[in-house]
């Protein structure tokens, strides 16, 4: 008798019925991986992952190529991907930090884009060369710009649960930041706890810091990382708190290679897991995404981190 699949079905209480993934593995698994992977590579993984279901896949940066060697072939790379967004079934944002990497992304006919912004000064300035007000300074022209053109505008927030230099980050912080991002005219926000340090009641605390402020959830995203185990549990408080986007990385990959310390993304397999259990659709075939990373760690030369890559791969 063949046995049911798992995980078996059980809702929970409080959570949303659908969850929308933002899959952030070509752009911050790829961005951190030592060896540059081929262009025609990047492009096979992108559409796998759109034929698993994944609606929004984060594609690549228009960053300076010398600060990401690893996504220097932005300009290579996102035309191989029209045919994905010409049916509008499947979203490809783009990180640019300035009005330059607007200009190239555009040009290339991207329709969604994504600044990013820290919480923390040291972070600011090792990631994008700026103080905090710096670079916000830098933003509010492109975003400007963007919305003019009729583009959706992601306003990443990185560090808003502990910076490897700073340690600890007040909430009042992290506030201040995603105020000017909101204010600037981002469409969403995503809150990076970019070296996996937050615990779910760290993530509950700043969710209502945020809505105090006026900042409505409906405009949030998350964006955990897995470095102490967290990622799962920092997501469900996220949902029972009316997040209903997710940020995750087929297979586990990522980091950043400008933060110390900071390991790879939430798997997006070990996410589908939890949310199929708990009767949240997400639209993503399982089986074919774990078959997406097990064929992308052979391309890596080592196995994907991700508990639930491991688990369905080795069924015999
Ligand atoms: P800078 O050196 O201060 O740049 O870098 P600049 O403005 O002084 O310009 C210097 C030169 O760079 C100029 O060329 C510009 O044209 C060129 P020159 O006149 O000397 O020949 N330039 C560019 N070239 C191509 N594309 C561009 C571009 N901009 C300037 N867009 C800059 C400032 C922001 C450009 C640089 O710091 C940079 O590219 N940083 C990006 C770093 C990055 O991508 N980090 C990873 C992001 S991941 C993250 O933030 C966390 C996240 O994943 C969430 C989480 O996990 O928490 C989102
Ligand atoms: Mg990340």
């Amino acid at each position: 008798m063949t046995p049911q699949p798992l995980p078996m079905r059980v809702p929970a209480a409080g959570l949303p019925a659908r969850v929308r993934i933002h899959e952030v593995g070509p752009r911050d698994g790829l961005q951190n991986e030592k060896a540059t992977v081929p262009t025609d590579v990047k492009a096979a993984f992108v559409h796998r992952l759109a034929a698993a279901g994944l609606t929004t896949v984060e594609a690549t940066s228009f960053v300076h190529p010398k600060w990401v060697p690893q996504l220097a072939d932005a300009e290579d790379l996102y035309p191989r991907l029209a045919d994905l967004t010409a049916e509008g079934a499947v979203d490809l944002p783009v990180l640019v930090p300035n009005i330059r990497g607007l200009e190239r992304a555009t040009a290339l006919g991207a329709r969604r884009v994504a600044v990013f912004a820290s919480a923390t000064e040291t972070f600011a300035r090792r990631n994008l060369n700026r103080t905090v007000d710096e670079s916000l300074a830098m933003f509010a022209p492109v975003v400007a710009q963007a919305k003019n053109d009729g583009l959706h505008v992601r306003g990443y927030l990185s560090m808003c649960f502990g910076d490897p230099w700073e340690g600890r980050v007040p909430l009042p912080q992290v506030v201040r930041t995603a105020r000017a991002l909101a204010d600037m005219g981002c469409d969403e926000l995503s809150l990076g706890d970019t070296i996996g340090v937050a615990t779910p009641g760290h993530v509950a605390a700043l969710l209502d810091a945020l809505a105090q402020d006026g900042i409505p959830v409906d405009r949030l995203g998350v964006h955990f990382h897995d470095t102490y185990g967290q990622a799962l549990a920092n997501t469900l408080a996220a949902l029972q708190h009316g997040v209903t986007t997710v940020d995750a990385s087929a297979g586990g990959l990522g980091g950043c290679p400008f933060a110390r310390s900071a390991t790879g993304n939430l798997a997006t397999e070990d996410l589908v897991w939890m949310l199929q259990g708990l009767g949240v659709e997400t639209g993503v075939d399982l089986d074919a995404l774990v078959a997406t990373s097990v064929w992308m760690a052979d391309r890596l030369g080592r196995p994907s981190p991700s508990r639930t890559v491991t688990a369905l791969s080795h069924k015999e």
